[in-house]
Parts: structure tokens; C-alpha cells; sequence
């Protein structure tokens, strides 16, 4: 994708919209030679690349500077940064503040989690010239007010509460929707119910278009690791690379390398 314009004309033409979350310039350069459609610099990078527990440890530095990566590894993609936990809270002024490293660091839209109290944010950011997308369903910001990382939206009244959230989402001038982890069949009302486009995750296949954490689908996580059930692994990076590092200390150790081709006479 070029631009933000080209997730409203994915929807037009019922083309699925494709995102992986991208954290550094190795893998954006990468990425870039794929057929994704955009990437966010997901504030799950703070667990991912950072070993934290939850998305709680992410900061706006932290986010600029994944970000400021991911841009200069991948100046060809389509980039949203997350803003992190409580960056957005507060008053006007400092989820402006939060906002501006993430866009000077490159991005292209910023995404926040929730709808209540943020209406008037995102109202600001678009009409500042930032598009935003929302996040609605398990909003991993708040883990510890959900009680965990559960299905969202299974009740009627909390499926009602979720779809009024998309509404105002899209009112106040998102351009799009993250829905993670909540019954397919809520997300299909959602997408039937919105005119912007809404990228699952966790969310079945009604949405406009499917987001997964790159290391997920890549299989890079231990194969012991828990993985939630919406993830499939498309590789298995991880045994790839501890076979190719078993491989480097085996020839290390045997004298197999470095040859002589691999040295200076
Ligand atoms: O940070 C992240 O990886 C995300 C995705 C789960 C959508 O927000």
C-alpha cells in the first residue's frame, strides 16, 4: 500500500488486507520484498524483542525507536506505530507529545487501543493530518483489567458495547480497524456494520483482512512455547536457526571452519 487511501479501496474492491508487525530494519528490508500490504510496529515488540511480560513495559522512546528501524529498513512500506500504554491518557497535549516521535520516526498512522476517552484524540490526530487505526476486542494494553488475554465480546451486551465502539471509532475519522481475539461472528457484524475496513486477528475470516505477529507465523518462538489458537506457523525459524548455530559451534569445534577460502592468505 501507498498510502492510507489504499485500505479504503481494498475494501471497494474486497481485496483482503494483509499486516504482520515488523520491530526492526533487518526484517523490514525483508518484508519489503513480499506481498504484505502494511506493518505495524506493534507495541507487542516490547515482549517479542524485549522479553517483557505484557505490552504494559512499552514506552513512546521504545516505539520510536523500533519505529525510526523499521523506516529505514523498509522506506517502501505502508508503516503504523503503536502508541503505548497510557501514552494517550491524560490530556490533549501529551498524547501529542506521544504522537509526534512515533510520526517524526517515520510512521505513517498510529494505532491505540479502546474507544472510550480516546474519541476526542483521534478526532484531533485527523484533523491534524494523522490517520489512526483503532483496536478494539482484547486490547492487550489492558490484560489486567480483562483478567487475562480471553475472548472478547461473547455476551450480547458486550457484543453491543463493541459494535457502538466501532461506530464511534469510525465517526471520529479512523481509517481502520484492528478486532483481535473475538467470535467470528461479532467481527462479521462489525465488517457488515462499518464502512472502514477491519483487519482480524483472533477474529475469523469475515474481516476485511488478517494481522498476525510475524514471529508467530514464522514459527520463530520455541515449538514448546504456547501459542494462541488463531496462530498457524507458516515456518519453523526457530529450529532453523538452532540447527544452523548447532551447525557453526559443531564446525568451530571439529576445525571444519573457517576453510581456507573463508581466511586471508
Ligand atoms: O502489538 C501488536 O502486535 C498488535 C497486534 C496484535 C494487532 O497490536
Amino acid at each position: 500500500m501507498k498510502s492510507v487511501l489504499d485500505f479504503a479501496a481494498a475494501r471497494q474492491a474486497g481485496r483482503k488486507i494483509v499486516m504482520t508487525t515488523c520491530y526492526d530494519a533487518w526484517t523490514a528490508r525483508l518484508l519489503q520484498g513480499t506481498g504484505i500490504d502494511c506493518v505495524l510496529v506493534g507495541d507487542s515488540g516490547v515482549m517479542v524483542m524485549h522479553g517483557a511480560h505484557d505490552t504494559v513495559a512499552a514506552t513512546v522512546d521504545m516505539m520510536a525507536a523500533m519505529t525510526r528501524a523499521v523506516r529505514l529498513g523498509g522506506p517502501e512500506l505502508f508503516v503504523v506505530a503503536d502508541l503505548p500504554f497510557l501514552s494517550y491518557r491524560g490530556s490533549l497535549d501529551r498524547a501529542l507529545d506521544s504522537v509526534r516521535p512515533l510520526m517524526v520516526a517515520g510512521a505513517q498512522a498510529v494505532k491505540l487501543e479502546g474507544a472510550r476517552g480516546h474519541l476526542p484524540l483521534v478526532e484531533q490526530l485527523v484533523s491534524s493530518g494523522i490517520p489512526v487505526m483503532g483496536h478494539l476486542g482484547l486490547t492487550p494494553q489492558s490484560v489486567h483489567a480483562l483478567g487475562g488475554y480471553r475472548v472478547q465480546g461473547r455476551s450480547e451486551a458486550a457484543a453491543e458495547a463493541l459494535l457502538q465502539d466501532a461506530r464511534d471509532l469510525q465517526e471520529a475519522g479512523c481509517f481502520a480497524l484492528v478486532l483481535e481475539c473475538v467470535p467470528s461472528a461479532l467481527a462479521r457484524r462489525v465488517t457488515e456494520q462499518l464502512a472502514i475496513p477491519t483487519i482480524g486477528i483472533g477474529a475469523g475470516d469475515g474481516t476485511d483482512g488478517q494481522v498476525l505477529v510475524l514471529h508467530d507465523l514464522l514459527g520463530a518462538a520455541p515449538a514448546s512455547a504456547h501459542q494462541p489458537r488463531f496462530v498457524r506457523r507458516y515456518a519453523d525459524v526457530a529450529g532453523t536457526l538452532q540447527s544452523a548455530v548447532n551447525q557453526f559451534a559443531e564446525e568451530v569445534r571439529s576445525g571444519a571452519f573457517p576453510s581456507a577460502a573463508e581466511s586471508y592468505a
